[in-house]
């Protein structure tokens, strides 16, 4: 934590954001540079069992009394794990392009990672989780600009932590409602009624407002706010109760996108236009759109995209509706499209109201613009509200990311990536819609009973991967894979496709 450190000793080092929606990696032409605490390099995967081996099978086994184990794909050991590279308990070395459901940015045990948490200066932080809304660490501050903030979206100034992405944008969705409310009301204060309904979750106390989110998107599914938003999975939605929130088809784009632009201009404008006719029919129905919820690339969701314009039109829209936009970045952002914020690639003239956040960051958290704070204190939060541990690894990863230039190094293997499966995708019929940003990319298999069955070849041959969606593959490696990664990858899926 040495930034911070030196920040406590007086000398404040503040990152200033080079100019609107323009990432400071995407204006330098100075090269990436490896991390001078660089990784072992290893030769690549090596297998000694198939996936799960009998030590992950007798894990699974042990677990299972305990709690759902049908889900775990193998038992790791972390230990041994070295950057973009996870083992197995039974000794298998697997080439991680899934990476903890895109939630590691530095790949596996990196040097600065290990190096903060080791530092005795460091002890308390990790021996005492507080409650961060009523007694904050005094590093607080000086974590906090030297990790979340000194990556801020342009123009967000405020955060707030959370526990996790389901958190984040519960957090969210609560200040669009108490912004709404607030405007409503201008300077008047709550009605009596209204005190006395709500905490007997009656109107017009617990108002009647609502969320807009889209088709197969996917906001969490820890809160029934978040799983409200969320429509990617009958498994997650069935039997629980939900917020009476519409929903707004998503464009399904026909790929690779600059083969298919006036097609795709119709599909969003289709889109557009339904979510028009939504926020108006809501206002209508007196249940009003307090806030739209969007994705940049919907990922559980199947890897789906919209252009710029699509979102652009979107705020435009939500603006002329009193409905603010919050995007989420749980999964695209922190570096892995090629931009710190895959919103930062629409350019939009404003910012969005709120940008959501999580997995890769470690900490939970919510950027607000100006302006949407609650009018009383307290309206927000719980018991840990974030944990200071992750925020000690984020000052780390903010660190390294900006000092190695992970951003560029991201697009540089990023495009080896994308350009490799479009390769396979002309070699093989099986393959389709390779699509990508950065590092963030998947492709398409006929079904998903193939999708499956090549998933489950590739762990048998080294490469750790889940899917999306119906049919897809996804990529989300850590933030620190070469092109060198990329070749050993994309070498063992063409061998896995010319079995099929
Ligand atoms: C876009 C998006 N939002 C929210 C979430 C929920 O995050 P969590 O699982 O941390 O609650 C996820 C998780 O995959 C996500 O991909």
């Amino acid at each position: 934590m040495k930034r911070v450190l030196r920040q406590l000793a007086g000398a404040t080092l503040r990152y200033h954001h080079p100019c609107r929606y323009r990432s400071s990696f995407a204006r330098s032409s100075a090269p990436f540079v490896q991390s001078r605490e660089s990784y072992e390099e290893v030769d690549g995967p090596e297998m000694i069992t198939s996936i799960p081996g009998p030590r992950s099978k007798a894990l699974i086994d042990d677990l299972n009394p305990i709690q759902e184990s049908r889900t775990v794909h193998f038992f790791a050991d972390y230990a041994s794990s070295n950057g973009s590279y996870v083992m197995d308990v039974d000794g298998n070395r697997l080439l991680d392009l899934n990476c903890q459901i895109a939630s590691l940015p530095l790949g596996y045990n990196h040097p600065a990672i290990v190096a903060a948490l080791r530092n005795p200066n460091n002890t308390h932080l990790l021996a005492n989780r507080p409650a961060l809304g009523y007694c904050p660490p005094r590093e607080f501050v000086a974590m906090l600009e030297d990790s979340l903030l000194a990556v801020a979206p342009f123009k967000m100034k405020q955060v707030m932590t959370t526990m996790c992405g389901s958190c984040s944008n519960e957090n969210a969705f609560k200040t669009s409602f108490m912004h709404y409310m607030q405007q409503m009301r201008g300077s008047g204060s709550p009605t009596d009624e209204e005190i006395q309904t709500c905490v007997q979750n009656k109107t017009p106390g617990s108002c009647k407002l609502s969320i807009l989110a889209f088709s197969g998107g996917f906001h969490g599914r820890s809160s029934l706010g978040a799983l409200t938003a969320s429509s990617s999975k009958v498994a997650f939605k069935l039997d629980l109760p939900a917020f009476d929130w519409p929903l707004a088809p998503f464009p399904q784009l026909q790929y690779p996108l600059e083969d298919h632009i006036r097609e795709n201009r119709e599909e969003e404008n289709r889109c557009l236009a339904a979510v028009e006719e939504i926020l108006d029919s809501q206002l209508k129905a007196n249940c009003p759109v307090a806030a739209i919820c969007v994705e940049p690339i919907q990922a559980e969701g199947g890897d789906n995209y919209a252009s710029p314009a699509f979102f652009k039109e979107l705020q435009r829209l939500g603006k002329a509706y009193r409905a603010l936009l919050i995007v989420d970045e749980v999964q695209t952002g922190c570096g892995a499209t090629g931009h710190m914020w895959a919103h930062e690639s629409w350019q939009l003239d404003e910012p969005p109201d709120m940008v959501t956040f999580s997995k890769k960051m470690q900490t939970g958290g919510v950027y607000v613009r100006n302006g949407l704070r609650p009018k009383q204190p307290g309206r927000l939060g719980c018991t840990w509200m974030g944990d200071p541990a992750k925020l000690l690894m984020a000052v780390e990863i903010i660190d390294v990311i900006l000092r190695d230039r992970l951003v560029d190094l991201v697009r540089v293997s990023g495009g080896e990536l994308l350009g490799g499966l479009k390769e396979l995708e002309n070699s093989y019929s099986i393959l389709s819609a390779a699509r990508g940003m950065g590092t963030y990319c998947a492709v398409d298999l006929p079904t998903t009973e193939i999708r499956d069955d090549v998933i489950k070849a590739l762990h048998n041959r080294g490469v750790y991967v889940i899917g999306s969606g119906v049919r897809s593959i996804r990529l989300r490696p850590a933030l620190t894979l070469t092109p060198r990664h990329v070749g050993v990858f994309l070498d063992i899926l063409d061998g896995v496709l010319a079995d099929f």
